[in-house]
This record gives C-alpha cells, sequence and structure tokens, in this order.
C-alpha cells in the first residue's frame, strides 16, 4: 500500500511507562556503534544462548552474500525452546494456552487445553521418537507441514528440529496447487496434514485439499494424518497413517537426545512470493536465527516470566514461525495460540481472549485492526483488556485511523505500540519501537528506529544515503543474524533478487522508505510488484500464471488496488482468446479458478476484460500503467510503450467497472 508519507503523523507519543525512554540522537550514537561493531554486538548477544558448542568464528563472510552466521557452532532449536526451560523452575509453567474456534450456546469456547513446558517436552520427544523409529528421519531430510492452527503444529516443528529435519510449512488456506509446488520443490518425502479444521464456524476439509496436491507429486512417500475433527477421511493404504494409531505404543517418558545441529544448517524452508517466477524457498538457519529471535523478544516484546503473550497471525507464515514458536518459546515465555478467526462467532472474539487469559502482549496487524473498527467501540470497551501493556503491529504500513482506534479500545492512549518492520528473509523483525531496551518516543506510523546491530538505510537509485524527508529504498548494508541462507535449490537466485541492485553488495528490500527530519523510518511499502492483500504476500505473477492456464484466457496482468480493511486487494485485467465472451459469468468463474488455484487468500477484488494490454516493445506487460490507471494516478513514462491506444483500453474498462459498482450500491436499483 502506498502512504503518502508526507501526512500522516506528526505527534511524538510518551507512553506511560518512560523507563527506558532516550532521545533519538542518543538511540542513533548507541545504534550506530553497535553496527560499527556488528560481529561483536551479535558475538555477545549470541553468548546468552544455550549452545552445545560454541563458534569458530562470529561470521564467515567469505563467500558473499551467503553469509554464516557463528560457524562451527552446534544448538538445536528444540533443545533451547524445551529442555532449557525442564531443568528449571519453569518446568511446570505454562507454555500454551490453546483455545478452539467452536463456542457452545452461551458463546463461550468449547475447548481450552493448557500445556506447561513439561506437557511440550513430553509429547515432542514422543512424536520425534515416532518420525525416528517408524520413519527413519534423519538430519538434513526435508518434510512438509501443512496443518491448521491446532497444538499439535508447533509440537511437530519442534519434533522436526529435534531431529535436525528440516521443515516447510505451508499455510493452511493455500490450494492444493500451492501445496504440491512447495512439497515437490522442497522435496519433502513426509507430509503432515489433518483432516480438517474451524474456520469462521465453517469446516474446511483439509485432507481432500491435500489428497489433490498429493495426486501431483511423486516425492512425498508418508503422510501422518491428524484428526482434528475426528471425522473419517480417504486413507490411502502405505501412503496415510493415522497420527494416533502411530502413537499408540510410544511410551510417555522417551527421550530422544537433540541432535547437534551446526548453526548454519537449515531450521526451515519458508516459500515467499516475489515479482516474477515461482515462490521462493527462503532457507532459514538455526543459529542466527535464534539469537535475532532471542534479542528482538527481549528488546521489541519486553517478554517476561508473569506475562501472557499473544501473536494473532497464523503459524503459516514467518510471524507465527518466529512469535508464535520459536521466539516465545526459546523465551520460557506463557503463549496464547486461538485456532480460529478473530471475529467468530461476534466481532469482539478477540477481545474476549485478552479479557480471558488476562493477555499482556499483543502482536497483530493493521488488517486485523481495521476488520475491528468496521464496529461500533462499545462492543469491545465492555471487556477488559486492562492487563495489556505492550503491542506491536507488523506486515503492513499501519495507517493513523487504525493507530488511534487500537490505542484508544486496548491501548487506553497511554501504553507502547510500534510497527515493527520485516521480512520473511530477514528472520526477525529489524525496525521498530524497542522499550525492552532504550526506546525513542513513539511516533505512531513509522517503524521507528533500526534494531541495535542492524545496519537499515534509505538509499537513492544509486546505493547512495538518501536526503531526510525523500523517498528512497530500504537496504540492509550489513549482514544480521536471521538473513535467509539462500533460496532453496537455486542461489543464483538468491544473488540476483536482493543482492544485486545494488553494486556493494546491499540486501535489497524491496520496499520504498523514508527517514523523517527526525531520524524516524518509515516504511512506505513495496517498491515492486508485490501485493499486500491483509498483510500476505502475493506475487503478481503466480496469480497471472495461475489465470493463464484458464482455457479463456490469452494474457492477464494483475494489480493491487487499495482496500479499506486488507490494504490492498488484486484486481485482474485479461485478455480472452477467440471464442469467448467477457461476461459477468466468466468473470465470476476466473475468481474462483483464482481461489482453487492459489487460495481464497488470493481472491480478486474484480476481473476486468479487455482487448489489449500495455506492452512495452518487447511485449512485456507494463503491469505499472496497468496499475496506474487502476489508482487513478499518473501514468508517467511511457516512452517503451508499444500501443497507446492500449491504456484508453484499460481505463474504459476500469471507468465501466467503477459505474458498475456506484450502480450496484446505489439503493434504488436494488430489487
Ligand atoms: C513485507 C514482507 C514480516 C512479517 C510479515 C510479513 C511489509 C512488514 C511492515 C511494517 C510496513 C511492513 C513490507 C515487507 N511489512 N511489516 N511494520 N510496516 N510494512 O512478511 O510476507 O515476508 O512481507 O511486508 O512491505 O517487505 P512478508
Amino acid at each position: 500500500m502506498s502512504v503518502n508519507w508526507a501526512l500522516p503523523f506528526e505527534e511524538k507519543i510518551f507512553p506511560k511507562d518512560k523507563s527506558n525512554l532516550i532521545d533519538v540522537k542518543t538511540y542513533i550514537e548507541l545504534h550506530r556503534k553497535t553496527v560499527d561493531n556488528f560481529k561483536e554486538f551479535w558475538a555477545r548477544v549470541a553468548k546468552e544462548l544455550p549452545w552445545f558448542k560454541l563458534w569458530d568464528q562470529v561470521l564467515d563472510d567469505s563467500n558473499p552474500p551467503f553469509y554464516r552466521w557463528f560457524k562451527g557452532a552446534e544448538i538445536n532449536a528444540s533443545y533451547v525452546c524445551l529442555d532449557k526451560h525442564i531443568s528449571t523452575w519453569r518446568k511446570n509453567k505454562i507454555a500454551f494456552i490453546w483455545e478452539g474456534e467452536p463456542v457452545d450456546a452461551k458463546g463461550m469456547p468449547k475447548e481450552i487445553k493448557k500445556y506447561t513446558y513439561h506437557d511440550l517436552y513430553k509429547e515432542v520427544n514422543r512424536i520425534s521418537y515416532m518420525l525416528k523409529t517408524k520413519f527413519n528421519l534423519k538430519k538434513g531430510d526435508t518434510v512438509g507441514i501443512y496443518l491448521p492452527m491446532i497444538i499439535e503444529l508447533p509440537m511437530f516443528m519442534l519434533a522436526l528440529a529435534r531431529l535436525g529435519v528440516i521443515f516447510t510449512m505451508v499455510f493452511a488456506g493455500f490450494s492444493s496447487d500451492s501445496l504440491a509446488s512447495r512439497l515437490e520443490d522442497a522435496n519433502a518425502k513426509m507430509l503432515i496434514t489433518a483432516d480438517g479444521f474451524w474456520r469462521n464456524g465453517k469446516i474446511v476439509q483439509l485432507k481432500n485439499i491435500a489428497d489433490e496436491a498429493l495426486n501431483k507429486v511423486s516425492n512425498v512417500k508418508d503422510v501422518i494424518v491428524l484428526k482434528r475433527l475426528g471425522s473419517n477421511v480417504t486413507m490411502k493404504n502405505g501412503r496415510d497413517y493415522n497420527f494416533d494409531d502411530l502413537m499408540n505404543d510410544i511410551p510417555a517418558n522417551v527421550y530422544v537426545e537433540p541432535v547437534r545441529v551446526r548453526s548454519e544448517e537449515p531450521l526451515y524452508i519458508l516459500y515467499t512470493s516475489g515479482t516474477t517466477g515461482k515462490p521462493k524457498g527462503q532457507v532459514q538457519g538455526v543459529g542466527g536465527y535464534l539469537v535475532l529471535l532471542h534479542a528482538t523478544m527481549k528488546w521489541a516484546f519486553d517478554i517476561r516470566d508473569e506475562d501472557v503473550y499473544w501473536c494473532t497471525a497464523d503459524i503459516g507464515w514467518v510471524t507465527g514461525h518466529s512469535y508464535t514458536v520459536f521466539g516465545p518459546l526459546m523465551e520460557g515465555a506463557t503463549i496464547m495460540m486461538y485456532e480460529g478467526a478473530l471475529t467468530y462467532p461476534d466481532p469482539s472474539r478477540w477481545s474476549a481472549i485478552i479479557e480471558r487469559y488476562g493477555i499482556n502482549i499483543l502482536y497483530t496487524s493493521p488488517t486485523a485492526i481495521r476488520g475491528f473498527m468496521k464496529f461500533p467501540k462499545e462492543i469491545f470497551k465492555k471487556y477488559d483488556m486492562s492487563s495489556v501493556r505492550l503491542m506491536q503491529s507488523v506486515g503492513e504500513p499501519i495507517n493513523p485511523e487504525a493507530f488511534r482506534w487500537m490505542y484508544d479500545v486496548v491501548g487506553r492512549n497511554e501504553i507502547h505500540f510500534g510497527s515493527t518492520w520485516w521480512m520473511t528473509e530477514t528472520g526477525g523483525l529489524l525496525s521498530g519501537h524497542f522499550p525492552g531496551l532504550y526506546t525513542v518516543p513513539m511516533k505512531p506510523g513509522t517503524n521507528g528506529m533500526p534494531l541495535f546491530g542492524a545496519d537499515l538505510e534509505v538509499v537513492d537509485e544509486n546505493g547512495n544515503p538518501q536526503v531526510p524527508e525523500q523517498r528512497g529504498y530500504l537496504v540492509i548494508r550489513k549482514p544480521w543474524p536471521g538473513l535467509s541462507l539462500t533460496i532453496w535449490g537455486d542461489p543464483d537466485r538468491f544473488i540476483q533478487v536482493y543482492f544485486s541492485k545494488f553494486k556493494h553488495y546491499y540486501f535489497w528490500t524491496g520496499d520504498y522508505a523514508v527517514r523523517d527530519r527526525d531520524g524516524y523510518f518509515w516504511i512506505l511499502g513495496r517498491a515492486d510488484e508485490v501485493i499486500k492483500v491483509a498483510g500476505h504476500r502475493l506475487g503478481t505473477y503466480e496469480l497471472e500464471s495461475a489465470l493463464i492456464q484458464h482455457p479463456a484466457v490469452a494474457e492477464a496482468a494483475v494489480v493491487g488496488v487499495p482496500d479499506e480493511i486488507k490494504g490492498e486487494v488484486p484486481v485482474a485485467f485479461v485478455t480472452l482468446k477467440q471464442g469467448y465472451t467477457a461476461n459477468e459469468k466468466l468473470a465470476n468463474e476466473l475468481n474462483n479458478w483464482i481461489r482453487e488455484k492459489v487460495g481464497p487468500i488470493a481472491t480478486l477484488k474484480n476481473v476486468l476484460f479487455v482487448s489489449k494490454l500495455p506492452k512495452t516493445r518487447s511485449a512485456k506487460i507494463m503491469r505499472r500503467v496497468v496499475q496506474a490507471v487502476a489508482v487513478n494516478k499518473p501514468i508517467g513514462d511511457i516512452t517503451t510503450l508499444e500501443d497507446e491506444t492500449s491504456i484508453e483500453e484499460v481505463k474504459k474498462a476500469y471507468l465501466e467497472f467503477q459505474a458498475e459498482l456506484a450502480k450496484r450500491s446505489d439503493p434504488k436499483n436494488s430489487n
């Protein structure tokens, strides 16, 4: 979403808790020192982790951009998250509070479960044991996870990590095609999935979707099926195993020694969208990742033992990996995990959850907040949310209205509430307000300051620092722990996508940013053609290639247009093959097609038919031009455009669509 950065906020807010407040100048000076000595700085942080073996070298930067942190060190994520705690008083502390979506007649949740660190430790050991003895899984294997928000999801992540098995989680809202391509790319030998789950009061039959995907791939040999719904699903003999049957004969007290994983070896692969090509498998190395999570859990979330912490993201996205599972577990936190929609069965479900468990720290997204804002404040304010002492937002720029609304309704206009910038590739957050360390006064809408030890900068086209108040590109000049190791199976693409825009091996984030005259960072949105729908990243390419697989479609250009709640939504402009007629029926059919091929998050706001699309002379579709028309902005330089009448075509289609919308929302036309 492009935000007009000159407008939103000017005020600075001084939260009630001023204990760690410092002025911007001092912050910048301290920050500079950490960046100048970034290796020593991160080594100092890393010493706080329980390594099996310390590193020989803090950072191997001999082969940029393939940076290897804490080379020679050995660690295990499952050990850091579990074993470390169970030898202390935290053994009987609650690790997860889990609440299922369904409610009874009184609106109360039907299922609430609590798991202590010891419970989790025992279950994870049992699952590890089962995977090791029955499937012979070992270090370096890859396994796919396609699970909803059930407690076995973090258990499996930890059990696989315990064995050094690399997992790749696919968000349960993705389609069978998306699942299949990821399983295939990662060469997963096993898939862990479930019969189905509850979402918004409806049942999603996950196993059916998984089966469709499995029909398309040959590398997956074994499938473990969890019964969330207890329903009968078709099981393929010799391939599918019922989780409960597999666990039946596993003793309660088995112990699996955590495999010693080298710091620079992978923990997981997580696929993200870009502008071109299929989704990229980001490979996250274990050691650096855990160091970054440890630092940011303390600095951005100020996590303390007495807290109940809730990150509302689905674990299928990176936010959930880092800040629902690994980050809070390694800090020994009590974590809220909720299965379903935040606004089911009524809009205030999330407020009820905050009240029920006395949530202290809340990590959520602008899209979620804008969804709540449709309803009167009173329905939320009747819940006691005074336990919340710190909030952070993530995923997209936060607009002033959403900030103010949430700050009032939950924040009592007095707590810390910042916006943390990061991306899948960075492993953890790198910019924000850091109340657990030193924080500058809150400037809402901004992304605060770069994290200590992270060399973020706004640069111009040539990679030189941009003047304050001028828009530039957000880059990261030095490696940081948490940086993706590579793109799975495609190291050249890793260089090309992230390290080739600027000569000096700066990491290219793809975001526009501004540093304001006070020194605060504003991340303005994507400079490339990535669309952020409800904070989720969608590549225009993925949507277009799905569309052109439809027999009626000749060409397609997908662009993002602003949306009141989701921030941005995709609109498709398509040209048809001969013999097909443009009509509403076909538009709906194409939309269903996209939902099937990619998933419901890719639902198009509209399909607009045109007779031609603007293209360069080298026949590349000029998405930038289409986008400008769709958001009614100046079209800019069109010297490379082959046929100018194509713009008129796109404009006409868009105007007709607007007129149609106006007609539909006019009460005179409803019957
Ligand atoms: C893109 C990365 C990282 C967790 C979720 C998204 C945008 C993320 C912010 C923020 C403005 C933000 C950027 C970034 N973004 N957080 N606080 N303010 N923009 O991860 O799916 O990899 O997306 O999300 O555009 O490049 P992701």
